[in-house]
């Protein structure tokens, strides 16, 4: 049977009696499979995850499995990430292989090759300038970064890797998320005339040849279209409304809803910031919806809202639904490699190095 006509027979399927499948599936798997969910998981999903965390946490995790089956409920890099970290007797499976990242999307190798290519006109690229990515990448951007002396980063370790890597060299390339980069040097003290952005639709990305040469980081102009949403006027309308009230806010926000929050940090962050806080604390968090609801429900003593007045939900991290998750649990029992995600060798060598880079330093 293919996917499709199982999927399409389990979407026929009450959803109680799908949830039902999963719990009897898992339980025969043992040991044999280890689920991961990312905390931006819908509640019927995430509930099954054996592990959940932020990006940093599950890549660690998967780093250190033994199990020789894990189920990434996530998106594309995350699998990809685990798929790199893990050994060639292990299997990655990410439940719906259409679950990308629109973030990780606006790079891909051929546009920084090009920028890389285009920055070494004007400067000496291989002694001066270290690339960084963020972990919401391809796995071709990664071996990039570790061919050149690079490294990854996620939004919980970015400022101790934008420091390892200015070490390293005068100039940091980092990509794809702008914000990430912007907020964690601003947060380290770094003046915003030495950042420029690159745009790669531009020649030189829409730089000068003194601004190439005068900038310390160079920002690739991506974003996630989620973290766009929101917005300082929404933290000012909050604070106007709920006096006490705390912004919470993840590092893929704008620089002014991070420079107007209270608190900046990733989805881990923001849930160890919330739980010790005192009965009554009163948040308004910048993130995708599902994490804020779950916030909520966990905490009906501390007032939580969600930062903007329209819904910001990552409809691929949506993707995953039990229907895919049963559908990928039964092809890890039947030895199926349909939603398995493998990165090609080629890449998977350089790409290792800049995540163990970024693993050494946490
Ligand atoms: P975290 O690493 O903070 O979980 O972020 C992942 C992500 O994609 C946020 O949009
Ligand atoms: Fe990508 Fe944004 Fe979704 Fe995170 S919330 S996975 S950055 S699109």
């Amino acid at each position: 049977m293919t996917t499709e006509t199982l999927l399409q027979q389990l979407y026929d399927t009450p959803e109680d009696a799908i949830l039902e499948k999963i719990r009897v599936l898992r339980a025969e798997l043992g040991q044999q499979v280890l689920i991961l969910g990312h905390h931006y998981q819908r509640e019927e999903v995430f509930h099954f995850a054996d592990v959940s965390g932020d990006s940093l946490k599950l890549s660690q995790q998967a780093a250190d499995a033994d199990a020789p089956n894990i189920i990434f409920c996530g998106v594309h890099f995350m699998a990809e990430t685990a798929d790199i970290l893990t050994s060639d007797t292990q299997a990655v499976f990410l439940p719906d292989l259409a679950a990308g990242c629109s973030m990780a999307d606006m790079a891909n190798d051929v546009q920084v090759n090009q920028c890389w290519q285009e920055l070494s006109e004007v400067i000496d690229v291989e002694t001066s300038v270290t690339p960084v990515t963020y972990i919401n990448s391809t796995a071709a951007l990664k071996s990039f970064c570790g061919e050149h002396g690079g490294i990854v980063c996620t939004s919980s370790n970015a400022q101790k890797v934008l420091a390892w890597s200015w070490s390293q060299r005068e100039k940091i390339l980092f990509f794809p998320d702008q914000h990430l980069g912007e907020n964690s040097a601003l947060r380290m003290g770094i003046a915003e005339e030495k950042m420029i952005v690159w745009d790669p639709s531009k020649p030189l990305g829409g730089n000068s040849i003194e601004a190439i040469e005068q900038a310390v980081l160079i920002l690739w102009k991506g974003f996630c279209s989620v973290h766009q949403l929101f917005k300082a006027e929404h933290a000012e309308t909050m604070r106007k409304n709920h006096a006490g009230i705390q912004i919470l806010a993840h590092p893929e926000c704008s620089r002014e809803v991070c420079e107007t929050a209270d608190f900046v940090g990733s989805t881990e962050a923001i849930i160890q910031h919330v739980e010790p806080a005192p009965e009554g604390s009163k948040f308004a968090i910048a993130t995708e919806l599902n994490l804020v609801n779950r916030l909520r429900i966990q905490h009906p003593e501390k007032p939580i809202w969600f930062l903007s007045p329209m819904v910001c939900m990552c409809s691929t991290m949506f993707r995953t639904d039990p229907q895919h998750l049963y559908a990928t649990l039964l092809a890890v029992r039947d030895g199926d490699q349909s939603h398995r995600i493998v990165v090609p060798e080629a890449q998977k060598k350089w790409a290792k190095i800049s995540l163990q880079r970024m693993l050494q330093l946490v």
